[in-house]
């Protein structure tokens, strides 16, 4: 990528745009490459445990679609790759991208305007009120009505200061029954992992706070697991012809599909 977009700084690394660099797309500056490379020489897995996430969304979305589920909102969304929810949700599908990186909005506009029921906005996270009271929200999704809501590899990226748990419960709470939770997290799995790859991310866009199972299960509460719970992503209903997993080498991303009853 050479030219900068308006409001999108290329010397600070972009937690998007490093993400796109480990799925080895092109969307990425050489402050992103270089932050990546220092991940990449703590945790070399974190190429694979991205695909391998990518994989799981993928998966995920598929079995919702197939379990009659018509409408996602995508937290967090990325950089526009292959495979992106709205490809995987089917056609008559409503989904809504919301991220808080200018960089993802512009791409995102420009490559999925035109989709019929699809929609990019501007959100945080860590603000679930305003993006559940969106215009776009309000347009696109029918909140008496299921809705599968996408928190892939993002909240690692919130603070335990804004509190993960309130934030889904905000989400879990204004979402009908019958509605769908799809998260994956990042695990620390060597001695000093957290605290060296948070000097990283402290100079990016986002800082991350790496989280243990014990950290992450609870995420889950008020919601029923579907099987097989709360799994190392690649093992979360593989598919044949996929990826080998991480099996044993360690638990990059933990991720798991739970319904509210
Ligand atoms: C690692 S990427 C994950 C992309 C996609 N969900 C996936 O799993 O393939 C994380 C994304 O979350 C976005 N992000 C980070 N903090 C966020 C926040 N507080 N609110 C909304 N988006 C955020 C980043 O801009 C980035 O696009």
């Amino acid at each position: 990528m050479d030219d900068a977009l308006p409001g999108i700084n290329p010397h600070i690394p972009s937690v998007a745009r490093m993400y796109d660099y480990y799925l080895g797309g092109k969307d990425n500056f050489p402050s992103d490459r270089e932050a990546a490379e220092k991940v990449l020489a703590v945790v070399p897995e974190t190429r694979q445990a991205a695909r391998e996430n990518r994989a799981f969304m993928q998966r995920a979305v598929r079995y919702l679609a197939g379990q009659g589920i018509r409408q996602f909102l995508d937290i967090g969304t990325g950089l526009p790759t292959q495979g992106n929810v709205h490809e995987m949700a089917g056609p008559d599908a409503h989904v809504l991208y919301v991220d808080n990186d200018p960089i993802v909005l512009a791409h995102g506009r420009a490559i999925l305007s035109g989709s019929e029921g699809v929609d990019v906005a501007q959100g945080d996270l860590r603000l679930p009120e305003a993006i559940l009271d969106s215009d776009e929200a309000r347009r696109l999704l029918d909140f008496d009505q299921p809705i599968a809501i996408l928190v892939v590899a993002v909240l690692h990226f919130v603070q335990d200061g804004d509190d993960p748990a309130r934030i889904l419960g905000r989400l879990k709470e204004r979402v009908a029954p019958g509605s769908h939770l799809v998260l994956s997290h990042a695990c620390p799995n060597r001695p000093t992992e957290s605290e060296d790859i948070a000097s990283v991310y402290d100079l990016a866009t986002a800082h991350i706070r790496l989280r243990t199972r014990q950290e992450i299960l609870p995420l889950f509460d008020g919601l029923e697991f579907v099987e097989p719970g709360l799994v190392n992503v690649a093992e979360w209903r593989p598919e044949v012809a996929e990826l080998a997993p991480l099996q044993g080498v360690g638990d990059y991303l933990l991720g798991g599909v739970a319904k509210k009853l």
